[in-house]
């Protein structure tokens, strides 16, 4: 399928949406909470309804997967949407968010784009093609032992229940890799994986929209993303594990005691 208009039509979303973001950066927000964690400001809304806006009016028969509307339309055509990924950073103010999109045709994700609009970065897949950050190839790093890699994560707004299942892992690669972190925007995560930032990515309880544009870019920067047993993760899977494909059997391995109970 030639998706030459969809490329068009996702980067202008990102750059409306984000300018969005960017904009309201710093200013009094409207904060409603969807559960005790999980917030949504007016910002998210709004950013949503510009992009599903911009989208209808080049393709009114697609379909839509966007996190804060119900899905809706019938079309091989989905576009999967994350408007404000790190919202919760956003409410306060500390500048780790972005916007993701993905355009998936036939159940494959063929394009997906997520957009800093805080470091003006723009990570951009399209299958088959590769990956770029501001219009550069880019490629996943060449860490070679879990024990030199920067690897990052993030919680589900759900931990609460069950905190000790994330924990356990924390705590395990704490022992295991260089170092850790949480920044909270898992885009942003999976697009760091792919420009080597990171040397590699987990989570549970991820959404589609969270990761459907980061897996194609991981993928196609050359890194790998899979399931906890290896098997190559669904966008509806529960785990999820981005890396640059080298240590991926090491975080595999130490991940293996959780690979049952972390679903
Ligand atoms: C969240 C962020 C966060 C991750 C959560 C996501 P949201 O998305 O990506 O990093 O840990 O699992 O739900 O709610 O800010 O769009
Ligand atoms: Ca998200
Ligand atoms: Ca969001």
């Amino acid at each position: 399928m030639n998706t030459t208009k969809m490329k068009s039509v996702l980067m202008n979303c990102l750059a409306e949406a984000g300018a969005l973001l960017k904009k309201n950066w710093n200013k009094p927000k409207t904060i409603e909470k969807k559960s005790e964690l999980s917030l949504v400001t007016q910002v998210d809304k709004a950013a949503e309804k510009r992009i599903i806006q911009i989208v209808r009016k080049s393709f009114p028969d697609h379909a839509f997967l966007a996190e804060e509307s119900l899905p809706f339309g019938n079309s091989d055509c989905r576009w999967i949407i994350d408007p404000l990924d790190g919202t919760t950073n956003f409410a306060h103010n500390l500048t780790i968010s972005s916007v993701t999109i993905a355009f998936e045709y036939e159940g494959t994700v063929l394009l997906g784009g997520t957009y800093d609009p805080f470091r003006d970065e723009l990570f951009f897949a399209q299958k088959g093609k590769g990956s770029t950050l501001n219009g550069k190839k880019i490629h996943v790093s060449k860490t070679k032992k879990l024990g030199d890699s920067l690897l990052c994560t993030g919680f589900p707004y759900d931990r609460r229940n069950d905190p000790d299942q994330y924990l356990r892992i924390f705590r395990e690669f704490l022992m295991t890799a260089q170092e850790v972190r949480r920044l909270g925007s898992a885009a942003l995560d999976l697009a760091y994986v792919a420009c080597g930032r990171l040397d590699g990515y987990w989570e549970f309880k991820l959404q589609p929209w969270d990761k459907a544009a980061g897996i194609l870019i991981v993928e196609e920067a050359g890194g790998k993303f899979t399931d906890l047993s290896g098997n190559p993760a669904a966008l509806t899977g529960v785990q999820s594990v981005a890396t640059n494909g080298i240590i991926h059997a090491e975080m595999l391995k130490v991940m293996k005691p959780f690979k049952n109970t972390c679903l």
